[in-house]
């Protein structure tokens, strides 16, 4: 189908979430597709997962560029050649320099598994547990300079348990990352986002968002 937007991944790893939002556009009524999958680490498993689905999945070894510019030169030459509209970090584990993500204004989309502004950066879980918060969960943000940060688009709460760790609270907030992820693709590429004083207003009704995930 066309008039779908066209979307690209960026990715690093496995693609749990990248493969959320492929399984999502396999519905020819859902509004996006995923047209190119970027990973910088070669032999990533979404790789993989993108050519099953049949979408082209190239490998960009950061390591091989000199500066983070030339790498992403590179980057954004891909995404050009696939006429990309809008970029989603599905665990993409570079930080963008400020001048690509200008390029891309309001166009790069990312999730992160805790309740933003609570627990950026690395160890997001660990850091959950030591503060004792009863409740975490994901985010969809559009992604600006600083890390993390940007107008969030929607989130979804996991509760913690009493005996929780890292690794259990993760596989849950992964389980509620997958249904938010694709959630949230839906409204911007219906357009249904609107950025207004760096927050977002977002026509959709509350039934549309799963805003608590179960706690098993
Ligand atoms: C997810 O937890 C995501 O929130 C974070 O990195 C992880 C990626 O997992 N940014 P996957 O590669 O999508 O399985």
């Amino acid at each position: 189908m066309s008039g779908r937007m066209k979307v690209g991944a960026l990715i690093s790893g496995r693609g749990t979430n990248l493969q959320a939002l492929i399984d999502a556009a396999k519905d020819p009524a859902y509004p996006a597709e995923i047209v190119v999958v970027i990973s910088n680490r070669p032999g990533a498993q979404g790789l993989e997962r993108a050519a099953q689905a049949g979408i082209p999945a190239v490998t960009i070894d950061h390591k091989a560029y000199e500066s983070r510019e030339a790498f992403e030169a590179e980057v954004q030459k891909a995404l050009g050649a696939h006429n990309v509209e809008l970029v989603t970090l599905a665990g993409f584990m570079r930080v963008l320099t400020n001048s690509f993500i200008e390029r891309w204004p309001n166009k790069i989309v990312n999730i992160h598994p805790s309740l933003l502004p609570s627990f950026p950066g690395v160890h997001v879980h660990e850091q959950a547990l030591e503060a004792g918060v009863k409740v975490s969960g994901c985010t969809v943000h559009f992604v600006v300079p600083e890390v993390d940060a940007g107008p969030i688009i929607g989130q979804a709460v996991v509760p913690l348990r009493d005996d929780d760790t890292p690794d259990a609270l993760a596989t849950r907030i992964l389980n509620a990352e997958h249904k938010l992820y694709p959630t949230c693709l839906r409204l911007i590429a219906e357009g249904r986002v609107r950025i207004e004083k760096g927050r977002t207003l977002v026509d959709a009704r509350p039934s549309e968002f799963e805003v608590i995930s179960p706690s098993s």
